[in-house]
């Protein structure tokens, strides 16, 4: 097969089971079990999640896994306070934040001349760039946890500032939103919200 046409086992749907552990078994979970979330299990997600795509392969997410008690302890001041107590009980916190300098590991990360200079030179369109694809990979890192078997509760009522002035002074990162990280515990969601029908959400045209 030539390499223009991926194998078929790359092109068919995902099984009943696989999609109902991705999307629509999946909930935000409302506590977390005691089961820890270890580093190898964090390196797998990243190694995930780091394959989905971004414009020019710019790759601007950055994480910080907020795995010590004292680190997640930091956040508290900055965390509204509805979401105080479901964050920092999750085993691992982790900050999705993106680097507004992504483009200085451009020309690693992707062969064209002159990328690096283009967004340098334009800081709008560096910032959009970084923000819509560190979004992105905000998303892979939800769908990819769940792949993995992890529950995922993402927050983004929390005060961006003080997140950046206690743990991304010395990066220059900006953080986007926050997910807790771990095993669901035995707290039950309540029944799930409802979603707009195609008709409302979407045009064929
Ligand atoms: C980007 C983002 C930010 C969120 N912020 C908060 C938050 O600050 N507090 C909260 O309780 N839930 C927050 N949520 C959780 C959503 O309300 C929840 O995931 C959504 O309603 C879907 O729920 P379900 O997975 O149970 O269907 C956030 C979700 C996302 C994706």
């Amino acid at each position: 097969m030539s390499e223009s046409h991926p194998e078929p086992r790359l092109q068919t749907s995902l099984d009943a089971l696989s999609l109902d552990q991705l999307f629509r078994e999946a909930r935000t979970p409302r506590s977390w079990s005691d089961q820890p979330v270890g580093r190898e299990m964090l390196v797998a997600l990243y190694d995930l999640l780091k394959l989905g795509p971004t414009s020019g392969n710019c790759c601007p997410a950055r994480l910080v896994f907020l795995t010590a008690d004292d680190m997640k302890e930091r956040l508290r001041p900055a965390l509204s306070p509805g979401n105080v107590e479901s964050c920092l009980s999750a085993p691992v916190v982790v900050l999705v934040c993106h680097d507004p300098l992504f483009f200085e590991h451009l020309p690693r990360l992707n062969r064209e001349e002159g990328l690096r200079n283009w967004f340098a030179a334009d800081v709008g369109l560096s910032e959009e760039t970084a923000m819509r694809n560190g979004s992105l990979q905000g998303g892979y890192l939800i769908l990819a946890a769940r792949a993995l078997g992890l529950a995922v509760a993402p927050y983004s009522g929390f005060d961006a500032y003080s997140v950046e002035d206690v743990f991304l002074n010395d990066t220059g990162w900006r953080v986007n939103f926050i997910a807790g990280l771990g095993y669901p515990g035995p707290e039950k969601a309540p029944e799930r919200a409802m979603r707009l029908g195609f008709d409302e959400a979407c045009l064929v045209l």
